[in-house]
């Protein structure tokens, strides 16, 4: 990744709320060989089991959803407001209909380890997965959020995952 800086997560200048919620990020999982990426604007960062951590939900439904569930990593790229479209497009065509790389222009690269991200991002949070279970409706304590956000009962699955790596450009 020689575009990028790697930095420690107490280093991180920017805003998680913005970075997640507001610009949101692709996930991207595989291999070079086989990886699908999605747009995702829930999720957060934090500590957890006293490591850097990415908290990711995907619904079982995305075909992103079975690259999480058979790799050990994945990435949360970041990109400047110049990606919006790409972004949107990630986050509204699946990739078993579209060639998402051709259809955006982003390029995708790789890790020393070989896992997979854009080149184009301003920000690269490497992922391990740690945990991973389905949402359940017996525990929201707030239903409400059943009844808004789940019609279909297509429960995210929540992935704790430890960041292992966070690369930025200057
Ligand atoms: C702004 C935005 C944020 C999204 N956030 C999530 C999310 O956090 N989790 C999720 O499962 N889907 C999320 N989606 C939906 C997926 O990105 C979308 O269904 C995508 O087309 C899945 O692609 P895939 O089938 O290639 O995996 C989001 C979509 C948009 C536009």
């Amino acid at each position: 990744m020689e575009k990028f800086k790697k930095i420690s997560a107490e280093e991180l200048a920017e805003n998680p709320f913005k970075l997640i919620g507001t610009d949101w990020a692709l996930v991207t999982s595989g291999s070079k060989e086989s990886f699908n990426t999605m747009t995702v604007s829930w999720g957060g960062v934090g500590i957890m089991w006293g490591k850097p951590s990415a908290f990711t939900f995907i619904r079982p439904q995305r075909y992103t959803f079975d690259f999480m569930e058979k790799n050990e990593y994945y990435t949360m790229s970041f990109f400047d407001e110049k990606y919006r479209k790409a972004l949107q497009f990630c986050g509204s065509k699946s990739g078993r209909d579209y060639d998402k790389v051709k259809e955006t222009g982003l390029t995708p690269a790789f890790t020393e380890d070989g896992i997979p991200y854009f080149e184009e991002a301003k920000l690269v949070l490497v992922c391990k997965k740690a945990y991973s279970q389905f949402l359940t409706e017996d525990s929201f304590e707030d239903k409400a959020n059943v009844s808004k956000w789940y019609e279909q009962k297509d429960f995210h699955k929540m992935y704790i995952s430890e960041i292992k790596e966070i690369h930025v450009k200057d």
